[in-house]
């Protein structure tokens, strides 16, 4: 090989193995066999060559032609397989690596609250029963022994709606007691039934909402007496506010659908707050035995069935369980206080324990 083309392939092979990427690869390529690359200009000027020479001269391009095509390929396919490899370890995701978990929704306490009551009466062996929010008023009074002239029609401050029911007038349940008369006509005794959800009175202020939740519990069996229900309204209190020692009393009242009625309060701090301690007492839930007019109204013979029944408000017992000092937040889908007093869905059932001053576990 002539002096000029050992020294352009010397020097080709050297450009290549210091072109590290796909462009440097390209510009030794076209440096020596592009349209001006310097082994095409050779082969150009090949005609130019004295004919006796011509032969040896131009076998001899073609061979380093050839030679330079297959090291340029070869090199080719080096840099391709690096510049992949790099990709792929630029693009790596590591499979292996745990979720960065940033919960965003939670448990509203009322869910949550509704969820451990439900969990409590439910090992009592209670089930779940349900109503509409719009009831007419034979539900909401009549069946519960509220006449049309009671004052209690009035003491509930009721919402009623435009139109009617087979006659009667509509209204936004203003308690869950009309779905104790819906189990009695749907069911035959005995019933075990807790019944939650939405009711509404025409009040607003610091302590009370046109719309809150209650829970409505209904027993009847062939012999239940006060004793019942003292024994498993005391029990539900305890296990809910997971004081096992939580002073409860009982004190005579009216309902009209109960007889004899009672109201029942739960010993506190009124100072400090503190349930369970402190001397005070603070009222939480209505109760009593089911009128035997109820029972009549709704198709059970009060002669051969009793039973007793009990109503409380959701809230009040979620704010007293949870340190939640105001009710109007609890409508008010403010994230901050979601945040703060919302559950985690995964958050362990918080009962049976001493965690009554406890609060939101977000
Ligand atoms: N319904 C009553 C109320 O809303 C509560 C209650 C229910 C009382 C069942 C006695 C029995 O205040």
């Amino acid at each position: 090989m002539s002096d000029d083309l050992t020294l352009l392939r010397d020097e080709t092979l050297s450009a290549l193995t210091a072109a590290t990427d796909l462009k440097g690869w390209d510009a030794v390529r076209v440096a020596a066999l592009g349209r001006n690359g310097r082994l095409t200009q050779l082969l150009k000027g090949l005609g130019g060559v004295a004919p006796e020479a011509r032969k040896e001269r131009g076998a001899a391009l073609n061979r380093l032609k050839a030679e330079l095509e297959a090291v340029l390929e070869a090199r080719r396919g080096e840099l391709d397989a690096a510049a992949l490899d790099a990709r792929l370890a630029n693009e790596r995701v590591d499979i292996t690596l745990p979720p960065r978990p940033e919960p965003r929704g939670s448990i509203h306490p009322i869910s949550r609250t509704m969820e451990e009551i439900a969990a409590i009466f439910g090992a009592m062996g209670f089930g779940l029963a349900e109503g509409p929010d719009i009831e007419d008023d034979w539900m909401n009074f009549g069946a519960l022994n509220i006449p049309a002239h009671h004052p209690a029609r009035q003491d509930m401050d009721t919402f009623y709606m435009p139109g009617e029911r087979g006659g009667r007038r509509l209204v936004l349940r203003t308690h869950t007691s009309p779905v104790q008369a819906r189990t009695m006509l749907s069911e035959a005794p005995p019933i075990r039934k807790i019944c939650m959800g939405r009711t509404y009175r025409a009040d607003h202020d610091a302590t009370h909402s046109p719309m809150f939740h209650q829970c409505e519990g209904l027993a009847i069996d062939r012999a239940i007496h006060l004793g019942h229900l003292k024994g498993c309204v005391v029990d539900f209190l305890r296990s809910f506010f997971g004081i096992a020692s939580l002073p409860v009393r009982f004190r005579s009242s009216y309902f009209p659908f109960t007889e004899p009625s009672m109201e029942v309060d739960i010993g506190w701090n009124r100072k400090t707050g503190e349930l369970g301690a402190g001397g005070d007492w603070l009222e939480i839930m209505g109760s009593g035995m089911v009128h035997p007019k109820v029972l009549a109204n709704c198709g059970i013979d009060p002669r051969d069935w009793q039973g007793f029944a009990f109503g409380m408000g959701i809230e009040r017992i979620a704010m007293l369980k949870l340190g939640i000092p105001d009710l109007r937040p609890f409508y008010d889908a403010d994230l901050r206080w979601l945040g703060h007093y919302g559950f985690s869905p995964l958050a362990p059932a918080m009962l049976h324990e001493g965690l009554a001053s406890g609060g939101g576990a977000a």
